[in-house]
């Protein structure tokens, strides 16, 4: 190893690289196939693609890219504060909800504290937290593959500062219902901060998703991840964002770089509001 290598912090030396799937271009050529004939499931993209609406948008603005896009992508928090009916600080706007996750522990994590992750959860929270330095803490799932809210509050100790949770999870398809999930906010300390991350909530019947507005407002310290990767099939634009109360979000927002989303992203992200 170089000195390099053995001088940055140990838990940078410990960690793996995030593996993402090869372009199929790529992928197919190695397989020695067409790329008409692989269907690509690994990311969870929208095989439908994105609306003629949010096609147009770009391809006018792709004209004009001169300046630096809104460094806090104000019109596209606008226009979630519109759907939403909440005040615009209570948005944040990310690239890809990934951004948030790692922005979220960035804010809350540091060495000698811990992340609470459920066993088969995104690759990406334990990746996050290690790179705060921090310890992760795996729970093992229930019998019917859900993330064990008893074992999760059995596992938060004073160093507890942060607990993902995935609804509905990807990769099991399990989901916490409305009720599980305030009887167990209302045993999580208010100093840890819990994570819902929602990339897949638009793919939960109506009746099924849990009122997560009613819960960031009655809890400053949940925040909530949605996606524009997967329902609106914008993977490749890398725009996401959080809701929370802004006392959390303006945190969150000092460890954001300005700049975070282009200026592509966030007229696409409106439009397919
Ligand atoms: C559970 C979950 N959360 C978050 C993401 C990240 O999505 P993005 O960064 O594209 O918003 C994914 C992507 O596959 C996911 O499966």
């Amino acid at each position: 190893m170089t000195t390099i290598a053995t001088s940055t912090p140990a838990w940078v030396q410990a960690l793996d690289k995030y593996v993402a799937s090869k372009p199929i271009e790529e992928l197919a050529a190695d397989l020695g196939l067409e790329p008409k004939e692989i269907i690509m499931l690994v990311a969870n993209e929208n095989p439908y693609g994105m609306s003629q609406k949010v096609k147009d948008k770009i391809a006018h603005a792709a004209l004009n890219l001169n300046r630096y896009p809104d460094a806090d992508s104000c019109y596209l928090q606008k226009a979630l504060s519109k759907k939403y009916g909440l005040p615009q600080d209570w948005f944040v706007v990310t690239s890809g909800s990934s951004e948030l996750l790692g922005l979220t522990a960035q804010t809350v994590l540091s060495e000698g504290k811990n992340a609470i992750i459920p066993q088969y959860s995104f690759s990406l929270y334990p990746m996050v937290a290690k790179l705060c330095g921090a310890e992760t803490r795996e729970v093992p799932a229930t019998s019917d593959y859900n993330a064990d809210l008893q074992r999760i509050l059995e596992q938060i100790d004073e160093n507890t500062r942060l607990i993902f949770l995935t609804n509905p999870n990807n990769p099991t398809g399990t989901y916490l219902s409305e009720k599980e999930i305030i009887d167990f906010l209302e045993k999580v300390p208010s100093n840890v901060v819990v994570l819902f991350d929602e990339a897949y909530v638009e793919f939960l019947e109506k009746e099924l998703q849990p009122d997560s507005l009613e819960i960031v407002k009655r809890f400053p310290n949940v925040i909530i991840a949605r996606t524009f990767s997967k329902a609106y099939g914008l993977a490749g634009c890398r725009v996401g964002y959080g809701i929370a109360q802004p006392e959390l979000l303006e945190l969150i927002n000092r460890v954001r770089h300005p700049f975070n989303v282009n200026d592509l992203s966030q007229l696409a992200a409106i439009a397919a509001l």
